[in-house]
C-alpha cells in the first residue's frame, strides 16, 4: 500500500566534495513527489542513498523501521524488494531482449513459473506501450522506448516505494504528457510512494503531492505542491517558473557582479498554479489533495487565475 520514506539529517561527501548536508523530508506513504534541482547538484546520488546503493557520512532513512543507511546488508536486501527503480541511463543489459529485461527480476527474485512470469512481463510492457518491441535489444530501440522498458521492468515486482530518475529525458512533449499521466493512473492503481526526478516543469507543476528543490548543497525546500508554487522565496520561485532572473545562473550559482546587477529587478509575477493531474478514470488518489487547500489552510492567497483548469504553463524544460 505504499510506505513512508523518512530522511533525516543526510549528508553525503565523496571524499572531500560535500554533494548535499543535512538533507531532511519525509516522503508520504502513498503520494507522488518530485526533486527538482539543477544539473549536478546531486540528485541521482540521493535516490542512489535511498535505496541504500550509496552509502551516507551522516544522517539516516527509515523505511518500516530499518534505518537502510546504517543497518546490515542482509536488512538492505530484504527493504531493497519494496523499491522498483528506474536509473537515469536505462541500465539495460544489452545482450538481452526487451522481454528478457523486464522478466530478469521476476526470474531473480520470485518462484513464478514462466508462463505467469509471461503474464507480468506482457501486462507491464502494454501498460507502458511497448507491445511488440519484446524482441528487440536495448541497442536497436529509442531512447524513450529505453526509458520505458525500464519503467515496466521497475514495476514488475509490484513495488511499494518508486524512484524513477529522468523518466522524461529524450522523451518527445507528447510521449512525456503520456509518461505523467501514466505516473499519475499507476499511482491510483498500485498506491506506492513515488520519488521522481525530472527537469520537466511542465511535470514538476502538474504531477506531484509533494515538490523538493535541491541547490547549492542543500535542500531549499521540500513540501506541499501549492506550498513551493506559491513561494516567492527566489531560488524555489525561479526554478519553478523556469525563470533567468534570480539567484542561479547558467553554472548554478550566479557571482556577485551578476547578483549585484540584478538586485534591484523584481522577480516577475507567479504564474497560476495549474490543476493537478487526475487519474483517467476519475477515481481521486490517495495522496491527492483538494485544489487551494493547502493555499487554505495556510492562509496563503494563490497567484491570481490558479486552479484554473485551463491555466496553463508556457514554460519548457529548464
Ligand atoms: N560514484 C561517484 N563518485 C564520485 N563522485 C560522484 C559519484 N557519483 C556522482 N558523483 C558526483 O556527485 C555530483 C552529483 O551527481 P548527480 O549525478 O547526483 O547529479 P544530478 O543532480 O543527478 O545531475 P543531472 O541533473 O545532470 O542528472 C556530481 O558532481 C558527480 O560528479
Ligand atoms: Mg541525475
Amino acid at each position: 500500500m505504499g510506505v513512508e520514506v523518512k530522511v533525516e539529517g543526510l549528508t553525503k561527501k565523496f571524499g572531500s566534495q560535500v554533494i548535499w548536508s543535512d538533507v531532511s523530508l519525509t516522503l508520504p506513504a502513498g503520494e507522488i513527489s518530485v526533486m527538482l534541482g539543477p544539473s549536478g547538484t546531486g540528485k541521482s546520488v540521493f535516490l542512489k542513498t535511498v535505496i541504500g546503493l550509496l552509502k551516507p557520512n551522516a544522517g539516516h532513512v527509515w523505511i518500516e523501521g530499518t534505518d537502510i543507511a546504517n543497518c546490515s546488508e542482509k536488512d538492505l536486501y530484504e527493504i531493497r524488494k519494496l523499491f522498483g527503480v528506474l536509473f537515469q541511463d536505462g541500465a539495460m543489459f544489452g545482450s538481452m531482449d526487451l522481454y528478457d529485461n523486464v522478466a530478469f527480476p521476476l526470474r531473480e527474485h520470485t518462484k513464478k513459473s514462466e508462463s505467469e512470469i509471461r503474464q507480468v512481463v506482457m501486462d507491464k510492457m502494454e501498460l507502458v506501450g511497448l507491445t511488440g518491441s519484446e524482441n528487440k535489444l536495448p541497442g536497436e530501440i529509442s531512447g524513450g522506448m529505453r526509458k520505458r522498458a525500464g519503467l515496466a521492468r521497475a514495476l514488475v515486482l509490484d513495488p511499494e516505494i518508486l524512484l524513477i530518475d529522468e523518466p522524461d529525458s529524450g522523451l518527445d512533449p507528447v510521449r512525456t504528457a503520456y509518461i505523467n499521466q501514466l505516473f499519475i493512473d499507476l499511482n491510483a492503481q498500485i498506491d506506492a510512494t513515488f520519488l521522481i526526478v525530472t527537469h520537466d516543469i511542465n511535470t514538476a507543476r502538474t504531477v506531484p503531492d509533494n515538490i523538493g528543490l535541491l541547490y547549492h548543497k542543500h535542500l531549499a525546500m521540500f513540501g506541499p505542491r501549492e506550498m513551493l508554487l506559491s513561494s516567492t522565496e527566489p531560488v524555489v520561485a525561479q526554478f519553478l517558473n523556469a525563470q533567468r532572473v534570480g539567484p542561479i545562473g547558467m553554472s548554478e550559482e550566479k557571482d556577485a557582479d551578476e547578483l549585484a546587477s540584478e538586485s534591484g529587478i523584481e522577480m516577475p509575477p507567479l504564474p497560476p498554479i495549474p490543476a493537478q493531474l487526475d487519474p483517467s478514470d476519475g477515481r481521486p488518489r490517495r495522496g491527492q489533495r483538494e485544489p487551494g487547500k493547502w493555499c487554505r489552510d495556510n492562509n496563503v492567497t494563490p497567484p491570481r487565475g490558479s486552479f484554473d483548469a485551463h491555466a496553463s504553463f508556457a514554460g519548457a524544460s529548464v
